[in-house]
């Protein structure tokens, strides 16, 4: 079954072509970022016109790349929801646009779903069940996953999630947008033990987390520190690497915690802060000491693309699942009211 995959959710354009059989035909991606990094987050009105522009020409070029006719498409995949309303209607329009023209299903699938079984693109993917950390701009979650549709929420962010901290803690010391990758790269020239952050929600039991409470504690530290001239290079950095071990030590202390608790040593992490090059090396250590594995995408399938939910929507076009003729989208919508899908 080859499928087209449209993402629209937020301020990426992802297109791309998965077939069943073949795999990953084509993807192409148009990143807004440097739209919207004057304003220093997301614009949602500019990033839908964006979306509007950019889509056709990017399906043009998918086909093209892949040399795949529109008649040999068997279905269309784009993301319903969660995400910015007016961004994930251009998507939905586009695609219920398409499946009529070409008389081909359509079907809304889940980004985070989507960012979830990214890791399946991959040459050597996880086999189910295992425990998925899923690590964006807009979430902070575990689940045990025992299939697609198949999901048990065991913990999530109470506030900021992981990427959230990570882009409003670099604009509270003046670096750039996305935050993520700035910190990175800053925190690699930081001073180990200059500066130590708490590690929030790890001394009680449970699985949820908090990050609001880091971003603070970095302010305050960078405050303290021009107050006494020492607002340079070398100090951002050092709070950088600071604000990056706090987050990676909790997110590995919880992942642990969730794997002991469910028993399994399979770990999936996806999403945007799963790039991150000290989170995964964290976690591939506490992995190796459990005897388990760590599974993660190729970078450019961490952030938002196409090919994840054309090979989500592959998957559930496969069991049969479609949707009807109408438009919808959804701001808001929790992974674990998912139908499961035995393909
Ligand atoms: N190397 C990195 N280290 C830490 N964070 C990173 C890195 N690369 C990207 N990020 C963060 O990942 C986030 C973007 O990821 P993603 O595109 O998955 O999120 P989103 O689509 O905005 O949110 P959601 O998927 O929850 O709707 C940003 O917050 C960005 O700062
Ligand atoms: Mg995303």
């Amino acid at each position: 079954m080859l499928v087209l995959g449209l993402e629209t959710s937020c301020d990426e354009t992802g297109v791309a072509l998965y077939d069943s059989e073949r795999g990953l035909l084509a993807d192409a991606l148009f990143s807004q970022i440097d739209l919207h990094r004057v304003y220093g987050g997301v614009v949602p009105e500019l990033a839908s016109r964006d979306h509007v522009k950019r889509l056709l020409p990017l399906i043009r070029q998918v086909l093209d790349e892949a040399g795949v006719r529109p008649a040999q498409i068997d279905g269309i995949a784009y993301t319903a929801g969660p995400g910015l309303v007016g961004a994930l209607l251009v998507g939905a329009s586009c695609a219920q646009a398409l499946a009529f023209a070409w008389s081909v299903p359509a079907l809304g699938v889940h980004h985070m779903e989507g960012h979830l079984l990214a890791p399946m693109l991959e040459e050597a993917p996880p086999q189910f069940p295992f425990v998925a950390l899923l690590v964006s701009g807009g979430h902070t979650q575990l689940v045990r996953v025992d299939g697609i549709g198949r999901y048990q929420l065991l913990g999530e962010s109470l506030d900021d999630a992981a990427g959230e901290a990570f882009d409003k803690t670099a604009k509270l010391i003046g670096l750039g947008y996305p935050g993520g990758p700035e910190i990175a790269r800053l925190a690699e020239r930081g001073t180990p033990g200059r500066f130590v952050f708490p590690r929030p929600m790890t001394d009680r039991p449970g699985l949820d987390f908090s990050f609001s409470g880091l971003k603070t504690f970095a302010l305050n530290t960078w405050q303290q520190c021009q107050a006494s001239g020492d607002d340079g290079e070398q100090t951002r950095c050092d709070i950088a690497l600071a604000f990056q071990q706090a987050v990676v030590e909790t997110l590995t202390i919880k992942c642990q915690r969730a794997l002991r608790q469910t028993g399994l040593n399979s770990l999936v992490i996806a999403g945007g802060v799963s790039a991150n090059r000290a989170l995964r090396a964290s976690l591939e250590s506490m992995l190796a000491r459990l005897k388990g594995r760590v599974f993660y995408a190729r970078p450019r399938f961490c952030t938002d693309n196409g090919a994840m939910i054309a090979y989500a929507g592959c998957q559930r076009l496969l069991a049969g699942q479609h949707d009807g003729p109408e438009i919808g989208v959804r701001a808001r919508w929790p992974m674990d009211s998912l139908p499961s899908c035995q393909a």
